[in-house]
């Protein structure tokens, strides 16, 4: 569902110089499987999710996704994915019914199909209460289960998340990882990025640590505790950081 291969991107900056993001990064993710992208910040998740979403050109490399390739066919990408970053935003002005219908008409729906695809969404995430108020009045957690609805939109194969729970307190954050669960269970692809390791064990299926754009470790947690000979994520994560920072060996 969505292959990864060799991709880079390099960026120019004046201050900085020659930026790798992303470096060689080669990864797969199936359909019923939520793949993980663990790194700190600055480790090139976001480059590479804004790749396979067709919102930046690789500099090498090629990502492929439902069988599309990213740079020829971005429309056919487009249509397969639902993108969701912790950025994204909702027009404050709408409701959340019109910013359904607004990004259902983008997608190519329209009429009584996009009607109940709307009201199953609205009645699924539990907004019917405020699906007719302003976003601007609505909580951050109301907010972000409208967000994930108009990802869902086009009931897409492929879900990118990026970092979705920033900002949301607890209560929130749990429902948000309890959305993507069921729609893991419904058979999409699911990417997941994000820099807490509690959310990782909790999601996903396989884990892609990566580091200063490069690939550290992918596999699932059993394959990470053989490869590294940790228990714990953290110590996992750690190990392949080459800090050799874990809390288990100095007693804290
Ligand atoms: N548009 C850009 N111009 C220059 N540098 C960028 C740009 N976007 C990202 N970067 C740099 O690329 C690296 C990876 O960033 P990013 O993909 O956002 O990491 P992450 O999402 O893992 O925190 C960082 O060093 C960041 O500063
Ligand atoms: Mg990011």
């Amino acid at each position: 569902m969505i292959r990864v291969n060799n991709l880079s991107r390099i960026f120019f900056d004046s201050q900085r110089g020659e930026i790798k993001a992303v470096d060689s990064l080669s990864f797969t993710c199936q359909a019923g499987e939520i793949m993980g992208l663990l790194g700190p910040n600055g480790a090139g998740k976001t480059t590479t999710l804004r790749i396979l979403a067709t919102l930046l050109s690789p500099s090498g490399g090629t990502a492929e996704l439902n069988g599309f390739d990213v740079i020829k066919e971005p429309d056919k990408v487009r249509a397969s994915l639902g993108f969701l970053s912790s950025t994204t935003g909702l027009y404050p002005r709408l409701t959340p019914e019109e910013i359904l219908k607004f990004f259902g008409e983008i997608n190519g729906m329209k009429g009584a199909g996009l009607k109940s695809r709307i009201d199953a969404l609205i009645a699924e995430f539990n907004i019917s209460d405020y699906a007719r108020v302003r976003c601007e009045k609505l909580s951050s957690g109301m907010k972000q289960k409208v967000s994930i609805a108009r990802a869902l939109i086009q009931d897409p194969p492929v879900l990118i998340f990026d970092e979705p729970t920033v900002g949301l307190d607890v209560i929130a954050a749990a429902q948000t990882m309890k959305a993507i669960l069921e729609y893991k269970k419904r058979g999409k692809c699911i990417l997941y990025s994000t820099h807490i390791m509690s959310e990782v064990e909790k999601l996903c299926d396989r884990i892609a640590i990566i580091h200063k754009g490069t690939l550290q470790a992918i596999g699932t947690m059993e394959e990470l505790r053989e490869q590294t000979g940790e228990r714990y994520l953290e110590d996992i994560f750690f190990s392949l950081m080459g800090t050799g920072t874990t809390f288990a060996e100095n007693g804290s």
